[in-house]
């Protein structure tokens, strides 16, 4: 995935174009390039590594140009190279075009090409647009666009800007994001939201096979040959919600966010009586309620270890089979779906192509979809039946952490509600549940407070671990998944995790003096097994932290060191549960002083198969 700036107007376009992309730095950080229209001439300026060191190259020669196009790259054809780097131009340098996806044909297109006489320089897929354009421009942008894309398979969200038509930006989007920002007689295009919030709060989002030619004078967008109206977002959150507001990180930052993102998603969701859930988004009729034998939850990384919470709560309340499904694995089985099946798909970015497939795949199966995401009108989102919206204000880090508690706490808010349009549990049975759910905020703020620093303490050693465990039972191992992938994909350290009974049937065998273990011990039927165990670790030396309640006693007394959870019901656990592994994974990262907020070879959301 990468990150797409664009600008047409009056101001010079050098500054806009470098603050679009660091805004956008954590959906791609290997290179970073930006071509501008200056004196007559496209200037490209492109370089490996992060957007400071293009900066640097740029130097304080901003030049007078008032129209130009950037990328940040996260490489997927071709490694990150000052070649491979976009914008990528035609033969004659009067093209260039940044672009984020795949072309699946560029084989195919890029012979057509050689024959045809073009030359390459790089080993992008990217690179055939260029060409493309040049082969079908008759001095009309637009048009050869509109050529261009009809010869594409995959996905794109592509900008040109040609040296003919000084004035004019024209793009592309199909399953890849693409976002225009309506300023007053300047325009802008990029990946996400956050990088216009500075300039501009109406925003229009690009559908799938949109075409947008942007000049000074304004914005016009087409769709399978003819001119179409999309409507205009105005954009509610703060500037302030995009900017680190004096954390360290914005995966620290959004580690504290989390009280108020979890009120964001219960806000106007929960009745005056706490008997019971509103999810006014939902229309379901009573035949159709009755008819679901089956749900079908669908994502990737965090958000699947979501849906793994999301199936034990449901299975243990609604008594309905649920399957929890990867959603790249998706794509290779024969999935058994039907009508009668609820298809949940489960996407922070609700960009993450993977999903989109998989989501599509349940529609062509005749399942219904409810989307549960957090990017306002993203793809997912809108071509799902329904969308439950996290509300959780937007996520820059790219380990997850506020989507993934919100996403926890719409799965809670659906259950619930599923329990009780179903008639498995009346509002008298919810109450208690939905009352503590209401409450979860309050207790997550505790959680931080009380927690923070014996965590930091305990992450101060972790400078020398290279390998951690992470075990649970039920739905603390669920949770126990997602500890293990904050800790390895921001700290490095090898983390796994596993359900604790099957340790002693592989594992153990890995335990030896000092190894960490996170023991999550939050249900209360299999805590003897738990503390079993600590016990059988312990014995092989290694070192145990347990997260429990305060009056698990024993777990405390087994434990090495012990972090305690404020009391909710056990149900409810997971919400609090991570919360302490998410601020161990950072504390860790930190000690290791690894780059929390971009770690090495990710993206924020993965828009390529
Ligand atoms: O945007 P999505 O929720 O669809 O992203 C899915 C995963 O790529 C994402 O959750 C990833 O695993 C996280 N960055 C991990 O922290």
């Amino acid at each position: 995935m990468c990150g797409i700036i664009g600008y047409v107007g009056p101001r010079q376009v050098m500054p806009i174009l470098l603050e679009g992309l660091k805004a956008q730095e954590y959906r791609g950080y290997d290179s970073a390039g930006i071509a501008v229209l200056e004196d007559d001439a496209i200037r490209l300026i492109r370089s490996k590594g992060k957007i400071a060191v293009l900066e640097k190259k740029i130097g304080s020669a901003y030049g007078s140009a008032t129209i130009g196009i950037g990328h940040t790259r996260w490489a997927t054809h071709g490694s990150p190279t000052d070649t491979n780097s976009h914008p990528h131009l035609d033969c004659k340098n009067e093209i260039a075009v940044v672009h984020n996806g795949i072309i699946e044909n560029y084989l195919e297109l890029r012979n057509w090409l050689l024959k045809k006489g073009h030359v390459f320089a790089s080993q992008t897929d990217t690179e055939v647009l260029p060409h493309l354009l040049e082969e079908f421009y008759d001095g009309d942008l637009l048009a050869a666009m509109m050529q261009t894309v009809s010869k594409l398979h995959g996905s794109y969200a592509t900008v040109a800007l040609c040296k003919h038509d000084p004035q004019k930006l024209v793009a592309a989007r199909r399953d890849n994001p693409l976002i225009i920002g309506l300023g007053d007689g300047e325009y802008y295009f990029a990946s996400d939201m956050a990088a216009l919030i500075e300039y501009t709060r109406e925003m229009l989002i690009l559908q799938n096979g949109d075409i947008a030619e942007m000049t000074p004078d304004g914005v016009r967008v087409f769709n399978d040959g003819a001119e179409v109206e999309r409507q205009i977002q105005h954009i509610s959150w703060s500037k302030k919600a995009a900017q680190k507001g004096g954390y360290k990180h914005f995966m620290l930052k959004e580690i504290h966010e989390q009280p108020w993102a979890l009120g964001q998603t219960l806000k106007g969701r929960i009745a005056a009586d706490e008997k019971a859930v509103e999810l006014k988004e939902l229309e379901f009729s009573p035949e159709y309620l009755r008819s679901i034998d089956k749900v079908v939850m669908v994502a990737c990384g965090t958000a699947y270890h979501a849906g793994l919470v999301g199936k034990a709560i449901m299975e243990k309340l609604l008594r309905l089979p649920v399957d929890v499904e990867i959603a790249s694995e998706f794509q290779h089985k024969e999935p058994i779906i039907d009508q009668r099946t609820l298809a949940v798909v489960i996407s922070q970015s609700g960009e993450t192509i993977d999903s989109l497939y998989a989501m599509r795949e349940c529609r062509e199966r005749g399942a219904k979809i409810i989307a549960i995401c957090n990017v306002l009108d993203s793809t997912i989102a809108r071509e799902a039946d329904y969308v439950l919206y996290t509300w959780a204000g937007p996520e820059i880090a790219v380990a997850s952490t506020k989507a993934y508690i919100t996403q926890l706490m719409l799965l809670y808010m659906l259950t619930f509600y599923l329990a009780e349009q179903l008639g498995k549990m009346s509002g008298e049975q919810l109450q208690p549940l939905i009352s503590q759910l209401y409450r979860l905020p309050e207790k997550v703020e505790q959680t931080i407070t009380q927690l923070e620093a014996p965590i930091k303490r305990i992450a101060r050693g972790m400078k020398t671990w290279e390998d951690a465990f992470f075990i649970g039972r039920g739905l603390d191992y669920a949770v126990s998944l997602e500890g293990a992938l904050k800790l390895k994909e921001i700290s490095y350290i090898h983390a796994e995790a596993y359900a604790a009974g099957e340790l002693k049937h592989g594992t153990i065998a890995l335990i030896v003096p000092d190894v960490p273990v996170m023991a999550i011990c939050t249900q209360r039927e299999p805590m003897p097994r738990m503390i079993s165990n600590i016990v059988e670790l312990q014995a092989r030396g290694a070192f145990v932290v347990g997260v429990t309640w305060a009056d698990q006693k024993d777990v405390i007394k087994v434990s090495d060191k012990a972090l305690l959870l404020p009391e909710v019901d056990e149900l409810l656990a997971p919400i609090l549960t991570v919360v302490p592994l998410q601020l161990l994974a950072y504390y860790a990262a930190v000690a290791k002083k690894c780059n929390v907020d971009q770690p090495r070879n990710l993206a924020k959301s993965v828009t390529v198969l």
